[in-house]
């Protein structure tokens, strides 16, 4: 098995109901924060972590995405050579310097069944996973996922990003609990999909960021269906936490839920105020 994380998994096949009616017809990944679509925010901090090959896990609406990651030619031959052909330089880039691959979630059976979706593009190899909605910034420091790939070296395990909560909104999240080996870094022997605040074992968040080993396939293949009758990932990572394969790592950086309306007026005014626009 390959020892470092070389391709990087976008579930993206979600209904976004959150988002009606802008997610109808165009998938919640698509949506932008400023003027980049959030799936192109999440391949670019998959490439700052050292990662160029991309699996795109879509469900409905899958133009959109495709389209994007793709030669545009009329439109770039328009702006060749116009002031306005900076403002493709990055997704250019990427379309050139990048394998993107995509697969399709016919049902939308959860999270854990989105992944297992996309094992025929990341075969036997450690992989990292990306959720596009959840928007992460690390400034002119170093991004959230490269420190994970950093921590896969170190531990060669899952791992999973993770953030306090106000306690009151366990019941969005994945929830872990364990024991901190180092200030940051905690073994998970515990984890509950989206408890109640008083079931809850910590205030530990499992946000969209995950670096996972591929027994996690087989493993989710016998999970049953759980909270939402959902297939989990966080049930099926359970599984590998409880013969102590999972870290949860508190990461350095800004993290915002974009598929809220809230989170999303959030990143929209944090990257304004950054940008020179
Ligand atoms: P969410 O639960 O945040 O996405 O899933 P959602 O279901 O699209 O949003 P709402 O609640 O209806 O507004 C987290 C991520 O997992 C993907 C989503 O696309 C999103 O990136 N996902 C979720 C799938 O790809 N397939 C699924 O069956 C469920």
């Amino acid at each position: 098995m390959k020892t470092s994380v070389k391709k990087c998994l976008f579930p993206a096949a979600g209904y976004g109901t959150r988002f009606l009616p802008a997610t109808k017809a165009i998938p919640k990944e698509m949506l932008p924060i400023l003027t980049k679509p959030l799936l192109q925010y999440g391949v670019e901090e998959a490439r700052s972590a050292g990662i160029d090959t991309m699996a795109i896990v879509t469900g409905r609406g899958k133009r959109a995405i495709e389209d994007h990651f793709d030669r545009s030619y009329e439109l770039e031959h328009q702006i060749d050579g116009t002031p306005k052909e900076e403002l493709m330089k990055e997704i250019r880039d990427i379309v050139k310097n990048c394998t993107i691959s995509y697969t399709r979630q016919v049902e939308m059976k959860g999270l854990g069944h989105a992944i297992l979706t996309g094992e025929t593009l990341i075969g036997d190899e450690p992989f990292a996973v990306i959720l596009a909605d959840d928007l992460c910034d690390n400034g002119d420091n170093e991004p959230i996922l490269s420190q994970m790939v950093k921590l896969y070296a170190q531990y060669q395990c899952s791992i999973v990003a993770v953030e306090e909560v106000p306690p009151k909104d366990t019941n969005k999240y994945g929830v872990v609990a364990g024991e901190f080996i180092t200030p940051d870094i905690m073994r998970v022997n515990n984890m509950v999909e989206k408890p109640e605040p008083k079931d809850a074992p910590s205030n530990l968040a499992i946000i969209g960021r995950y670096i996972l080993t591929p027994d996690i396939f087989d493993i989710i293949r016998e999970v049953k269906p759980g909270k939402g009758g959902e297939i989990q990932i966080t049930d099926a990572l359970l599984e590998q936490a409880k013969q102590g394969k999972v870290i949860a790592y508190k990461f350095k950086g800004k993290r915002f839920d974009c598929g809220s309306v809230d989170g999303f007026v959030q990143a929209t005014n944090y990257f304004y105020a950054k940008s020179n626009i």
